[in-house]
């Protein structure tokens, strides 16, 4: 399940625009910040793959990376920016749904959740809209590397118990879920056993 090789393939403002063949791959979505980038720059252990920012909203376009010349992971612009006008939200919902929808060859989407923060109510939407959709997905939280933070200054773990806790309300059985940190490496080979067990289901 390592990673020998990565490329950076094509960025595509439209689904339509995406790479079409064959080859499995993986969705990395989640809201604005919560370290989307920051995850796959950690998974493939090349810095400047798959930029970051401070600022919110960097990722507005389709990246495609093809691992191993066999597989891709799709960096998603982010949702739920927090100043961001509706026009823009409405525009993340019929952009990303759509290529949810269409696109066969999508295994599985990796549904960041910041386990940092008490769980948020757009990532549980995010949830539910796949769940009806039928669309597989894995919990990937991040940033549990950060001992304190939030409002109520819960630790990752309880917010993770808190999310969990909601989800298990809509799910008679729940989306496997994996711990990371992309400072620390922590989930990093679990993940990537994982995707390869799905890609060989
Ligand atoms: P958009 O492209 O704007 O949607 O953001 P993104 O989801 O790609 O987030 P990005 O990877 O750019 O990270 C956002 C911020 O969170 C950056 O300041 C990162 O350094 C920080 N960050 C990301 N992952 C982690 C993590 O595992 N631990 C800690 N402590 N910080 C992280
Ligand atoms: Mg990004």
């Amino acid at each position: 399940s390592q990673i020998k090789q990565v490329e950076f393939v094509k960025s595509s403002a439209k689904p339509k625009d995406c790479p079409k063949d064959d080859r499995p791959e993986f969705a990395i979505v989640g809201r604005s910040n919560v370290g989307k980038s920051s995850l796959i720059n950690a998974l493939v252990r090349r810095k400047e793959v798959a930029l970051t920012s401070k600022k919110t909203g960097k990722t507005q376009l389709i990246n495609h990376f093809l691992v191993n010349k066999s597989w891709y992971i799709v960096d998603l612009p982010g949702y739920g920016f927090a100043n961001a006008p509706e026009s823009a939200r409405s525009d993340w919902s019929s952009f990303t749904k759509g290529f949810f929808l269409n696109r066969e060859t999508l295994v599985a989407v990796l549904l960041l959740i910041d386990a940092s923060i008490p769980p948020q109510q757009i990532d549980l939407d995010c949830a539910n809209w796949l769940g009806r959709n039928n669309i597989s997905m894995t919990f990937v939280f991040t940033k549990c590397d950060k001992t304190k933070a939030g409002s109520k200054g819960k630790r990752p773990d309880e917010n993770i118990r808190d999310f969990q806790a909601l989800i298990r309300k809509h799910y008679r059985q729940p989306p496997p879920w994996i711990m990371t940190s992309s400072v620390t490496g922590l989930g990093r080979d679990e993940l990537l056993l994982h995707m390869s067990q799905l890609r060989n289901y």
